[in-house]
């Protein structure tokens, strides 16, 4: 079963995934962490996303959607509960998953729309910090380590994102505005659109997620 997490930059679409797949069977595929894992290995590739993930723009589509579809090779598409985090971010992406999936004969069961209002979308990002090893995600005063600045799971250091500084944020957000957005509507219309009010705790969240 396949569900699409969808919601502007800092609405918790990669902390209620990893709770997901923590706690309730599911697996996740984040186009961002994909992104930033081929920007740690430092190659040609990685050097050019850099540029565009730091300057808070969006990735081209056809890149975008090969990477995708590579990701997905590890799982079980007919079998596997799959989050997709961060994907589709453009019509042209909708488009492009819709024809995969008819190919494939695979349907979306729900498109997730993450709701916050702006305001705390940039406190949740200014505080962000993230683990460069497996992704997850903390902040530093709403959702803390138990060890500061050091990750739970596998104790390394923690770090920012580059793209989380305040002028990146705006960019980020107007491009939520202009190029995501209209994925609602465009899900809407197809009927499997569910708005989730995303200004509760991570338990509360995951728990209608799941019922
Ligand atoms: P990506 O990594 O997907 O970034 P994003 O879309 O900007 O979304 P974020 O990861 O910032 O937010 P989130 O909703 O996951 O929030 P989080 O859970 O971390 O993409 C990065 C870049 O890659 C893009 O800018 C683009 O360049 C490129 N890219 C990726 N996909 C692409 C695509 N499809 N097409 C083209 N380009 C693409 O939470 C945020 C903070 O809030 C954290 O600190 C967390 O601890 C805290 N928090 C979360 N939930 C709660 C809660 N309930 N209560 C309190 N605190 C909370
Ligand atoms: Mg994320």
């Amino acid at each position: 079963m396949i569900y699409i997490f969808l919601g502007a930059p800092g609405t918790g679409k990669g902390t209620i995934s990893s709770y997901l797949v923590d706690n309730n069977g599911f697996k996740h595929i984040s186009t961002g962490n994909i992104f930033r894992e081929i920007i740690s290995s430092k190659s040609d590739l990685g050097i050019k996303l850099k540029g565009i993930l730091d300057a808070g723009q969006l990735v081209n589509d056809e890149l975008t959607f090969e990477v995708l579809k590579e990701g997905l090779k590890k799982y079980n598409l007919k079998e596997d509960k799959i989050i997709l985090d961060g994907f589709p971010r453009t019509i042209n992406q909708a488009n492009l998953l819709e024809e995969f999936f008819e190919k494939e004969n695979l349907k979306i069961e729900k498109v997730i729309n993450f709701v916050l209002d702006e305001e705390i979308i940039v406190e949740r990002l200014s505080g962000r910090l993230i683990c460069p090893i497996c992704s997850k995600t903390y902040h530093k005063f709403l959702n803390k380590p138990k060890r500061e600045w050091f990750c739970d799971d596998d104790n390394s250091e923690l770090v920012e994102r580059a793209d989380d500084a305040k002028d990146k944020i705006v960019e980020r957000l107007k491009n939520y505005e202009n190029q995501t957005k209209p994925l609602i509507n465009f899900y809407g219309d197809r009927k499997i659109l569910f708005n989730l009010n995303a200004n509760r705790t991570i338990e509360e969240i995951s728990e209608e997620l799941v019922k």
